[in-house]
């Protein structure tokens, strides 16, 4: 082999796409957490505002990439769950540069809702949505670990952690200092409805 070949240079790794945009909505900095996705103009209720894109993987594959989560997320790091199920064999990890829904914030009053349509993830407007507000959805966790989620959303009703609606009334009652019950098994999704 030449000096030459032998030395080649490795082949460029592929280039990510570029991170999704809508004519909806823009990313700013957020006044709940970090960053997040601010209307641009009013969206009407019903509108499909982004679609939630990213890696689509088996089930099998999140379970794996679920465990290391639960394993970070015990080290204190971020826990933040990007799966969502599309269907009964494939998800899509969203934790990916391009996908730039995944910088909306969870509210307890969410504006938003990710919905399954025909298989592909959108987050759609619940209700008219006036220019500058910022986008939300309930991020639907599990009970498991909730006291790990404080929530800042800031809106009337909040729980103080991100919680599925289902589990709110459980955690209340804990805060109050009421029995919990059972913790719930450690596996984690984002939902839709209609998933
Ligand atoms: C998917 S990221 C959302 C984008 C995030 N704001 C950022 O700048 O990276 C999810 C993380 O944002 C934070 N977050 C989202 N909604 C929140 C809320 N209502 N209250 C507090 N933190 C929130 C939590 O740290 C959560 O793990
Ligand atoms: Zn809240």
């Amino acid at each position: 082999m030449s000096a030459a070949a032998k030395y080649k240079k490795s082949p460029a790794p592929p280039a990510s796409p570029a991170p999704t945009t809508t004519p909806w909505a823009e990313v700013r900095g957020s006044v709940i957490h970090g960053r997040g996705m601010y209307a641009t103009q009013r969206i009407p209720k019903g509108t499909r505002v982004i679609e939630y894109v990213g890696e689509r993987i088996t089930q099998g594959e999140a379970n794996r990439r679920d465990a290391a989560r639960l394993e970070r997320q015990g080290r204190g790091d971020d826990g933040c769950v990007y799966l969502f199920e599309v269907n009964k064999r494939s998800l899509i990890d969203g934790d990916v540069e391009w996908n730039t829904a995944r910088l909306i914030n969870h509210s307890c009053r969410p504006n938003c809702e990710p919905q399954n349509i025909r298989g592909r993830i959108w987050i759609v407007a619940l209700k008219n949505i006036p220019a500058g507000a910022e986008l939300t959805y309930d991020y639907g966790f599990e009970f498991d670990n909730w006291r790990d989620h404080p929530c800042r959303c800031g809106q009337p009703g909040c729980v103080g952690y991100i919680v599925g609606k289902a589990h709110r009334r459980r955690v209340r009652r804990i805060l109050a200092g009421g029995a919990g019950g059972p913790a719930a098994a450690p596996r984690a999704r984002q939902t839709t409805d209609s998933g």
